[in-house]
């Protein structure tokens, strides 16, 4: 596991780091949650879990002045993520 992919974004933390991502995970979602720290596994949260989580990092985007997600972004984001979450 490399930490090199966390800059930027002190506390990030782990988000999923070291787990395996889905193979066609998009480069929308790879690229807009690479601003910040490594793109997380889809299993780390629950479909009924990514909704808010998803909302939470775009209010993260705003406050540190990253490129926030297009609403049609987010929705490819969802879609792979709630296509591919645990439990
Ligand atoms: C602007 C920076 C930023 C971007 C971009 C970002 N995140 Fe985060 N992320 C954070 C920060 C800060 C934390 C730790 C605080 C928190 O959990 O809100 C975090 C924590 C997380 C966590 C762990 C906490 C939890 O609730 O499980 C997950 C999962 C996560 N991010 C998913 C994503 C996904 C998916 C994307 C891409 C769509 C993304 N993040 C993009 C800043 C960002």
């Amino acid at each position: 596991m490399s930490s090199s992919l966390l800059s930027g974004c002190s506390g990030a933390g782990d988000a999923g780091v070291g787990q395996q991502l889905a193979g066609d995970a998009p480069d929308v979602f790879l690229q807009a949650c690479r601003q910040c720290h490594r793109p997380p596994s889809p299993k780390v949260h629950s479909r009924y879990e990514w909704p808010p989580v998803i909302e939470r990092m775009q209010m993260h985007m705003m406050q540190q002045g990253r490129r926030p997600m297009t609403a049609n972004d987010r929705q490819s984001i969802l879609d792979y993520l709630v296509s591919h979450a645990g439990r």
